[in-house]
């Protein structure tokens, strides 16, 4: 597999089985939630600071695995002992979310200082958030991981936006082969989207003739020098292309540019976190942070210029300005989450090893990777798959356990669960699986599903409280988990809850869409305004 892109088939039948599981998903949710207000209402009179949030105990959701002298476990179940256990490894409860929420408000603090933090917290060069009432065409790339796009956005002046796009596959080869190829790729996109125009009629002589300006969503970690120019950091998300690392970004797609005889001029270098806030900012103004929970993960946010000491620029009368938290580094010293080996094994496997290792618990690239790996593990030991789980090649094979599976298989809830059978045996070829084997194989997905998204909810409430935000703001997230994968946005709440206690019902995380695109767009459009 060359990476997880999530392909989410939209049949009928998956759709009626989603708002089937809605339901029953709502009426937990309706459970879990009058459990933890009557908790947060014992808190309520205390002071709503991270040292003092309401704790929560995330092992009462595992009470039913544990096994009951009286009951005797069915052929049908899987083994309680092996579920505990497992159970045990990727718990992260309240207490613990709320020490890692108060690390990583340090953490902040920290980096927006030196450069001496695991949180990079990198100045973006965007000060202002759009008003809704910006109008115009305007183009933007996106490479964000998975795929490459080029697109054009019209802003209607009403905060609604237009936009046409050509979409494409970087393969591993692009990914892995010289930064001048891949960069090559990315501006004969940009030529053959110019050129496909029916109503500008764009001809090769334009191309070197007019100035095309574009903002450009560069999803990684760039030293972002100006609103223009930015030094990659370091790869990840499956990228090693040579050549890129210590480069500005900018000038490597500008000379592809040329090499084409391309007459464009890049006018804003945008992380994917930073479009996301801006862009939903620009329908939902009250938009402090954006977000993103995809095939990597990261956050950005408003944050006051006073406070970002390490900034040495004239913020030409700004008071704000967007910083590029880069979260997926958070606790690369690994002092506050807890790890597995399965985590540990992922994370070996990487080209960027004990790097981005919060991400790497987090996001749709790595989760069906932890998957496996217990997995292959249960089998050795015999507590999985006794019939077939030897015999498929397949699961041995890196990325084979794709996201978009445990995705598939927690949103199965037939009574045999016949579509995690699918998964399993027509996808991992592993033949002959049991109904406890299934219903295993379930539990993990939802354990390590779970871990994300607490995680994730961790990361939230940490920005949320070093803003001072707590009486209310909106976060924009975008991406396939928080988007397509089953229950993640509620465990997400629930943990904001366990973290925040009443606070977290001022905190709105809402679905942005094409941040990536738009946002790009509307800050190369207003370069002038948004931007220091
Ligand atoms: C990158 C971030 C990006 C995130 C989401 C991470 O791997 O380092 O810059 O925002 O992925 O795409």
């Amino acid at each position: 597999m060359s990476n997880n892109d999530f392909t989410y088939g939209l049949a009928t039948g998956i759709a009626i089985c989603a708002g089937l599981f809605s339901l029953g998903a709502a009426f937990v949710y309706i459970n879990n939630q009058r459990a933890k207000n009557a908790k947060a209402a014992a808190h309520a009179s205390q002071p709503l600071a991270l040292s003092s949030i309401a704790v929560s105990d995330d092992r009462a959701s595992t009470s039913s695995f544990v096994p009951n002298e009286t009951h005797k476990i069915s052929p049908d179940e899987p083994n309680p002992a092996t579920l505990v256990r497992l159970q045990h490894l990727f718990e992260v409860n309240g207490d613990k979310l709320s020490q890692i929420a108060k690390h990583m408000v340090a953490e902040m603090k920290k980096g927006l200082a030196t450069d001496d933090s695991t949180l990079k917290m990198i100045p973006t060069h965007v000060v202002r958030r759009p008003k809704g009432d910006e109008t115009g065409s305007y183009l933007a790339l996106d490479l964000g991981g998975t795929n490459f796009r080029v697109c054009e956005v019209t802003l209607d002046g009403r905060g609604g936006t237009r936009v046409r796009q050509s979409k494409h596959t970087v393969t591993d080869d692009l990914k892995n082969g010289t930064g001048a190829a891949l960069f090559d790729f990315f501006a004969e996109c940009v030529k053959q989207f110019l050129l496909s125009d029916d109503q500008k009629e764009v001809t090769d002589k334009d191309l070197h003739t007019n100035e095309f300006k574009l903002g450009f969503t560069f999803s990684f970690a760039v030293n972002q020098v100006s609103i223009n120019s930015g030094f990659l950091m370091g790869w990840n998300k499956g990228f090693s292309a040579s050549d890129c690392v210590g480069k500005d970004a900018v000038v490597l797609l500008q000379d592809a540019f040329k090499r084409k005889r391309m007459n464009v001029s890049v006018t804003a270098l945008v992380n994917d976190t930073t479009g996301t806030l801006v862009s939903h900012a620009y329908s939902a103004p009250d938009t402090y942070v954006g977000v993103i929970l995809g095939t990597g993960t990261n956050a950005a946010y408003v944050e006051k210029i006073e406070n970002i000491t390490k900034y040495k620029k004239d913020p030409a009368g700004a008071k704000d300005m967007i910083i590029n938290t880069e979260w997926g580094a958070f606790d690369d010293e690994m002092v506050v989450i807890p790890r597995t080996k399965y985590d540990h094994k992922v994370d070996r496997g990487t080209a960027n090893a004990k790097s981005w290792t919060f991400e790497k618990l987090i996001s749709g690239m790595y989760l069906g990777e932890i998957c496996r790996y217990v997995l292959v593990d249960l089998v050795k030991t015999g507590e999985i798959y006794i019939a077939g789980g030897s015999k498929s090649k397949t699961l041995s094979v890196p990325h084979a356990f794709e996201t978009a599976f445990m995705s598939r298989i927690e949103r199965d809830h037939s009574l045999d669960l016949s579509d995690v059978r699918t998964v399993l045996e027509d996808l991992m070829h592993i033949p002959g699986t049991t109904l406890a084997d299934r219903r295993l194989t379930k539990a993990i997905c939802e354990m390590i599903g779970k871990r994300a998204a607490r995680l994730s909810a961790a990361g939230i409430a940490a920005i949320v409280t070093k803003m001072n935000k707590l009486d209310g703001c909106t976060v924009g997230i975008d991406g396939s988990l928080f988007e397509l994968y089953p229950h993640f946005s509620n465990r997400m709440r629930d943990a904001m809850h366990e973290i925040l206690g009443f606070s977290a019902e001022n905190i709105v995380l809402e679905q942005a869409r094409d941040g990536s695109g738009q946002g790009a767009a509307l800050i190369a459009a207003l370069a002038g305004k948004l931007t220091a």
